[in-house]
């Protein structure tokens, strides 16, 4: 029997609605109709590189009806995105306006809802730092409790050859949060690692492979052992001596923010060294008052 392809538009044609539409309409089951985006440049931009659709206006694509709609624009502006949508409404078919935030719920298309359409939540845990990028094979994408044709969502996953969470909107912020701390601060670390291995005389391309390499493995031992097990380190083995030492050298470097971000995490380290046994909750202590704040 033959099923024809799913019509789609993108609302927000930055990097998420650039990586869903170049990913999705890779496969023949699914079809980008039209692009709406804030810059002309930006939809003819993602129309011309899928070699599918038009940019068009949000009228265009009310009178022509569409399967999916994907609002890609930046959180802050789904809700007034959404009230614009429900107030220029009714859309011809009925489509599903899908947003990708990881943070916000559907709360945030409520006035869609109330006006009798159809609203979803798919968020895609993974990085995309540029508009030619594609969505991951094997990522992850939290599809929201609350979401309508959750069916379709789940398709779309598979589609994307990906694996789907389930999360109520309520726990979302949270998640979000969650999901933030792994990946942009990671990058946070990378730059903060970086800087010190630059400071040391390191040419920025190796500094770049030590840390590849560095980090690779340690990512290795926490998917192996879990986090309190894959810990090393002086703050693992209670060396105050190691960590005096850190401390003045970061000190030098005269990058307040820096010396925070070390005894920041510092004092989560030690709290993971007791759970794991290697130091004592005297020595934690010990560790508190070295690194400021905290055990005292
Ligand atoms: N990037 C990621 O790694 C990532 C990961 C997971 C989820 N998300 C989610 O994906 C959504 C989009 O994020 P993004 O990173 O793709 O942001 P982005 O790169 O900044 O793209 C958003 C684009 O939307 C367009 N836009 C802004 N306001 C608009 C409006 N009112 N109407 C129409 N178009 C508008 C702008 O395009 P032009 O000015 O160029 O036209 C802007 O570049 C967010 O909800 C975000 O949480 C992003």
């Amino acid at each position: 029997m033959y099923n024809p392809p799913l019509s789609m538009a993108v609302i927000g044609a930055g990097r998420m609605g650039s990586a869903l539409a170049l990913t999705l309409c890779r496969q023949e089951a699914y079809r980008l109709r039209f692009v709406v985006s804030r810059s002309q440049k930006s939809a003819e931009d993602l129309c011309q590189a899928i070699g599918q659709g038009t940019a068009a206006s949000v009228r265009e694509l009310m009178v022509a009806g569409v399967d999916l709609v994907w609002l890609t624009v930046p959180d802050r502006e789904l809700s007034a995105l959404a009230s614009d949508l429900a107030a220029r409404g009714p859309f011809v078919g009925s489509p599903l306006f899908v947003h990708t935030s990881g943070c916000f719920s559907i709360e945030s298309l409520r006035s869609l809802r109330d006006a009798g359409q159809q609203v979803g939540a798919l968020h895609p845990l993974q990085a995309i730092a540029g508009r030619d990028q594609l969505l991951r094979p094997g990522a992850f994408y939290a599809i929201e409790n609350e979401s309508d044709r959750i069916d379709v969502l789940q398709q779309v996953v598979r589609t994307l050859n990906g694996r789907s969470l389930r999360v109520p909107g309520a726990k979302k912020a949270l998640y979000h949060a969650a999901a933030a701390v792994a990946s942009n601060y990671l990058v946070v670390l990378a730059e903060a690692s970086q800087a010190m291995f630059s400071a040391c005389g390191l040419e920025a391309h190796v500094a770049a492979d030590a840390l590849g390499a560095l980090v690779k493995g340690t990512w290795d031992n926490v998917a192996r052992f879990g986090p309190v097990e894959a810990l090393t380190g002086p703050v693992e083995r209670g060396d105050l001596q190691v960590i005096s030492e850190h401390l003045m050298a970061i000190g030098v470097q005269g990058d307040p923010s820096l010396l925070e971000l070390y005894t920041t995490l510092g004092r989560r380290a030690a709290e993971l060294a007791v759970r794991r046994g290697s130091i004592t909750p005297e020595q934690a202590q010990a560790l508190g008052r070295l690194l400021g704040g905290g055990r005292r």
